[in-house]
């Protein structure tokens, strides 16, 4: 990341964010929402809602199916003409189909599947879809939340086999789709992002062991997220940050 070099977003700059019902998805609505340069702030849920906001800046989709996306491009296209910032902060840990792997015998094909269908397939759908929406004549980003535990070379205690895998997926892909974007459009940053262990749904049955200072209220997360996003510069694209910006081995 540049030192000293600042990404300011133009007034009238639009951003969009996946998982704007999830604890670090929210936050960040929130944050932009207060940024007078942020004309736009879209919202987008798997239910079209979102508590206290208005359904106007709101859009339904099933990251999980591309049709679905595609008519969430399609339908902001009616109101946008760009996007300065697309934010993606979905994701699973565990949820009422899946729960972390601890060995090997907690494998199952249909877990794994659904692992990946949500955490590397979606962003990756939704990157596609909406790069031909991303501001070409300035700097935009498109930034999605991995994880440090997608790193293979941090890898030293195993479990949570298909989150893992997921992650590390999601960063292959965007860091292959970074490679292609250079060619067409050299001012896009595709940016990979570790919020640090945040207190939201996602880490809450995991936050036993977690020392307070180091679980991040999600307002404390985003404030972080946006310092390393603001900072990044086009070389940076492809890159896979912690909340401090220290960027993370893959
Ligand atoms: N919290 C942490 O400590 C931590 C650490 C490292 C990385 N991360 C990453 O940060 C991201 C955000 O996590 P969070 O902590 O904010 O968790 P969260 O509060 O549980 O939010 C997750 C978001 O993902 C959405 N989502 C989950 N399954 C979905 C599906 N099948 N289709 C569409 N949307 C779905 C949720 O939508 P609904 O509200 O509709 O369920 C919610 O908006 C994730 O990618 C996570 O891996 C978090």
């Amino acid at each position: 990341m540049s030192e000293g070099t600042i990404l300011v977003f133009n007034k009238g700059a639009n951003a969009v964010v996946f998982g704007a019902s999830g604890g670090i998805g929210h936050a960040m609505v929130t944050k932009l929402r207060r940024d007078e340069r942020f004309d736009n702030v879209y919202c987008v849920t798997r239910n079209g809602e979102i508590q206290d906001d208005s359904t106007e800046r709101t859009l339904q989709c099933d990251i999980t199916n591309a049709e679905s996306v595609q008519k969430c491009a399609d339908a902001l296209r009616n109101k946008i003409e760009q996007i300065d910032l697309l934010f993606i902060a979905t994701g699973i840990l565990h949820d009422d189909i899946v729960s972390p792997e601890k060995r090997l015998e907690d494998l199952s094909p249909e877990a794994m599947q659904h692992v990946f269908s949500v955490n590397t397939f979606a962003p990756v759908i939704v990157a596609k879809t909406f790069i031909p929406m991303m501001n070409t004549k300035h700097k935009s980003i498109i930034a999605a939340l991995s994880a440090r535990v997608g790193s293979i070379a941090d890898n030293r205690l195993g479990g949570w086999h298909s989150y893992r895998a997921s992650k590390a997926a999601l960063n292959m892909y965007f860091k292959t789709l970074s490679i292609e974007m250079k060619r067409k459009n050299p001012n896009l940053i595709l940016s990979l992002l570790h919020p640090g262990t945040t207190d939201t749904k996602l880490s809450k049955p995991f936050q036993k062991n977690v020392p307070e200072h180091k679980l991040f209220p999600p307002e404390q997360a985003v404030d972080h997220l946006y310092d390393v996003i603001t900072g990044l510069e086009p070389d940076d694209s492809g890159k896979f940050y912690a909340w401090d910006g220290q960027l993370i081995e893959w």
